[in-house]
């Protein structure tokens, strides 16, 4: 990895995705305005119907790339059915995009644990109350329930929902893209056969 941080180096010389990674979503939390960590998650349901939308990465390294969610969701409902996902990325500021994809694990309830007790109790209680994906027949109905839950947990700790964890993508494929003149971009992709196998480095035409 250069000394820079990769910052103003040449990506497309780096051999090793995670470190590369690293340095984008830093690079990304400088200078994107919210959500450096904001990314499109792409699911499959029982019918290969596909379907998207934005999670927040809380944690990345060599075993793979990780979100939290409702497992009784949409999302979490397709992710359990097919145990694929894929990501993407996209960095406004820095005219970057990272996609990968893989196979999907259930992190461990130690580390979900240590994540949930992280959030904040506004948030703890939301998991509890929120059914997410599922009909709500008005916004009173969510009130109520966070109304319940809070005064359910108003001492102690609040324990982490049976139904709410965090998924590990796990993956094969980590394509690292940057604009440049003329549609000309700078495009390379780490794959592998297998997740822990080695990585297969491939410039691509834009
Ligand atoms: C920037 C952003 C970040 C989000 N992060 C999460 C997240 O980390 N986990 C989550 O369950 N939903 C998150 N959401 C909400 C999801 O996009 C989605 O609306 C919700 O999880 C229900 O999706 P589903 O019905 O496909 O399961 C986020 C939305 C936005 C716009």
């Amino acid at each position: 990895m250069s000394e820079s941080g990769l910052t103003s180096g040449d990506f497309t010389e780096e051999n090793e995705p995670f470190a590369l990674f690293a340095s984008w979503l830093r690079d990304a939390e400088k200078s994107e305005p919210n959500d450096p960590t904001a990314v499109a998650l792409a699911t499959v349901d029982d019918h290969g119907m596909p379907n998207v939308r934005m999670v927040l990465l809380k944690g990345f390294d060599e075993h793979g790339f990780v979100f939290y969610t409702n497992f009784e969701s949409q999302k979490g409902r397709e992710v359990l059915g097919q145990k694929k996902a894929a990501m993407c990325f996209h960095w406004k500021s820095l005219r970057r995009q990272v996609r990968l994809r893989g196979e999907v694990g259930v992190v461990s309830d130690a580390e979900a644990d240590a994540y949930y007790a992280s959030r904040p109790r506004g948030s703890r209680i939301g998991a509890w109350a929120s059914k997410q994906s599922r009909p709500l027949e008005g916004r009173f109905a969510l009130e109520k329930a966070v109304a319940e839950y809070t005064a359910k947990y108003a001492i102690g700790e609040i324990p982490r929902p049976p139904y709410w964890s965090g998924f590990r993508i796990k993956p094969i494929s980590i394509e690292f893209w940057h604009d440049r003149q003329f549609r000309l971009h700078d495009r390379v992709e780490f794959r592998r056969a297998v997740a822990d196998g080695p990585w297969e480095k491939v410039r691509m035409y834009p």
